[in-house]
């Protein structure tokens, strides 16, 4: 079967867009994977994958946590689409890639906003019941794996959930089973996404123990849930609730422009 029928099969089915990004990173993974018998196969699979994706964060965040719904990480949209459906969602999709952007805006039709490499200058300001960074902490360097964690919690309402994904132990088979540094935090430089530096977006594996660590750094949040193994059997499930509004000093503001005067005149050199 020709592509664009299998694509324009499995998006009624789901009900969904059927518009697919030529770069769109996980299609090509899928697509490219050996796992599957035929690319009929592998096209149904990115379809009902992402459904399953946009239902597991419903379930997870339950019908209290609907309102305005940011998506971060989105890419071109595979879960994206589906979460556009959801009843009850004001949904605002998210990417460091304009293309994404511009894609998530233009065909699937969704609100969508630019990240930054910086987590501090990334400019969301919505007050937010809810957060998904699917498969996005996997990826993130340690230079900025904590920094992420406390942006990613400033824009939500109190109350509201942020859900994310790790690599954790069961992921260690994906890379050679590698053992792990006593800081729970392994990195490789590498990565599917040819355009981003490998400094900042490669493979990540993080233990239970130091995501546990980083959060009690958030005093304002709390842990609601840790599903080992959970999405695509090896990537760890957590949610974190809002508990009460960060201290305003949580992210120091960018300096932009005259820096303060730190010092008296007279003792300045
Ligand atoms: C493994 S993909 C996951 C895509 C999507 N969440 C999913 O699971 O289908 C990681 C995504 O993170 C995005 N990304 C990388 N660095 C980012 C940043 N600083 N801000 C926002 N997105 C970023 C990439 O462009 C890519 O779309």
């Amino acid at each position: 079967m020709p592509d664009a029928q299998a694509i324009a099969a499995q998006a009624a089915r789901f009900g969904v867009a059927d518009a697919v990004h030529p770069e769109d990173h996980i299609w090509n993974f899928v697509l490219g994977h050996p796992g599957f018998g035929s690319r009929a196969a592998a096209i149904e699979y990115y379809f009902a994958d992402g459904a399953h994706s946009a239902r597991h964060f419903l379930e997870l965040i339950g019908p209290g946590g609907r309102g305005a719904v940011l998506e971060f990480a989105a890419g071109y949209g595979c879960v994206t689409r589906h979460l556009a459906l959801a009843r009850g969602f004001d949904l605002t999709a998210c990417d460091i890639h304009d293309e994404a952007v511009g894609f998530l805006r233009r065909q699937l039709g969704v609100r969508a906003i630019a990240s930054h490499t910086c987590p501090e200058l990334f400019a969301a300001t919505g007050c937010y019941g809810a957060v998904l960074a699917l498969s996005f902490f996997s990826h993130m360097p340690l230079a900025t794996w904590a920094r992420w964690l406390v942006r990613l919690t400033l824009p939500l309402a109190v109350g509201g959930r942020l859900v994310f994904t790790t690599h954790g132990r069961h992921s260690r088979s994906h890379f050679a089973d590698p053992d792990l540094p006593e800081s729970g935090f392994w990195f490789q430089p590498t990565s599917e996404q040819s355009d981003l530096p490998v400094t900042e977006y490669g493979q990540t594996i993080t233990t239970p123990e130091f995501v546990r660590a980083v959060l009690l750094t958030l005093p304002w949040v709390e842990l609601e849930a840790w599903h080992e193994a959970d999405w695509w059997a090896h990537q760890d499930t957590w949610v974190v609730r809002k508990r009460s509004h960060a201290p305003v000093r949580a992210v120091p503001p960018p300096r932009l422009g005259k820096a303060p005067r730190l010092w008296p005149r007279r003792m300045r050199p």
